[in-house]
């Protein structure tokens, strides 16, 4: 693939025609075709302006990628969606027991590549959402600019994420594993400390059971993860109101060995 088909893959993505494209760059559209069925090449003086416009890098309309820093990082490089892009059912249940009939603040967790807080955000929650993958989040703001809808999303670490102000919604899927064990309790304290009263935390766990044995290692490497004990979520929630503590056991085929996982999912809110 040339630097013109790179630039007309990603103009298409993000819904751009040549004329708009042109416009932007105050150059003629037969310019933008020429680039893109390769009779030309951009001039150097264009082409930060065009990664801007195309939301990517200069690196990456060159076709290069540095080395990933970490395998989400990896995952995430890809044009597709690792994840997909349809939400988690439990974003449904946040619109049939929270319906946006107020702005609702809501935060997402490890929130990759975006799927779910765009998806909240389209339906009018006010919604912030922060992972460790720079890849995750580049895409994730890609897609939220696909459907024309605004998500705040930066980069964090829940190990040391300082929340500001009160969320009326925190929901998280798939990530609470990378915390140790040992940073469990401060971190839900802080969380729930900065959740409004009647604020409502959605959330699942990988857990484990001594009856399914451990799936084939398909978590990136370099990350420490350990999952969570049977209840444990829900033992933090001990003194809010719980409306879902489930437990599921699924089918995975994730690196090409069928496997099981199981979730604890929980659904709480605070009370007065
Ligand atoms: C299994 S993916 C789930 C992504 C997303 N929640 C979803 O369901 O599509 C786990 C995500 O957690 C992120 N992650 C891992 N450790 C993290 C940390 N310490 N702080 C924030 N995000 C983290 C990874 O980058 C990855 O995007």
């Amino acid at each position: 693939m040339n630097i013109g088909q790179r630039i007309a893959n990603r103009r298409k993505v993000l819904g751009l025609t040549q004329q708009r494209m042109a416009e932007a760059l105050h150059v003629t559209f037969q310019a933008v075709s020429k680039w893109e069925n390769g009779a030309t090449i951009p001039d150097a003086t264009l082409l930060v302006p065009i990664a801007k416009l195309l939301h990517t890098s200069v690196d990456a309309l060159f076709g290069f990628h540095p080395a990933p820093a970490t395998e989400y990082e990896r995952r995430y490089q890809a044009e597709e969606y690792y994840w997909g892009i349809q939400p988690n059912s439990l974003c449904y249940e946040i619109l049939q027991r929270r319906p946006p009939v107020q702005l609702y603040r809501v935060l997402d967790i490890g929130c990759g590549e975006g799927k779910d807080a765009v998806f909240l955000a389209r339906n009018g929650y006010m919604v912030e959402a922060f992972d460790l993958a720079e890849a995750g989040l580049a895409k994730a703001r890609n897609l939220a600019e696909h459907h024309q809808t605004h998500v705040d999303f930066f980069r964090a670490d829940v190990l040391d994420f300082e929340p500001e102000g009160m969320y009326d919604i925190i929901f998280s899927s798939g990530v609470l594993h990378y915390l140790p064990p040992q940073k469990r309790a401060p971190v839900f304290e802080r969380l729930k400390a900065h959740t409004a009263p009647h604020g409502l935390h959605v959330m699942n766990v990988f857990v484990e059971k001594p009856f399914i044995p451990p799936a084939p290692d398909t978590e990136p490497a370099e990350t420490a993860h350990s999952p969570w004990r049977s209840g444990e979520l829900f033992m933090l929630y001990h003194d809010w109101q719980l409306h879902k503590t489930e437990e599921l056991i699924f089918p995975c085929q994730s690196g090409g060995v069928p496997h099981r996982h199981c979730m604890d999912i929980m659904i709480a809110e605070k009370m007065d």
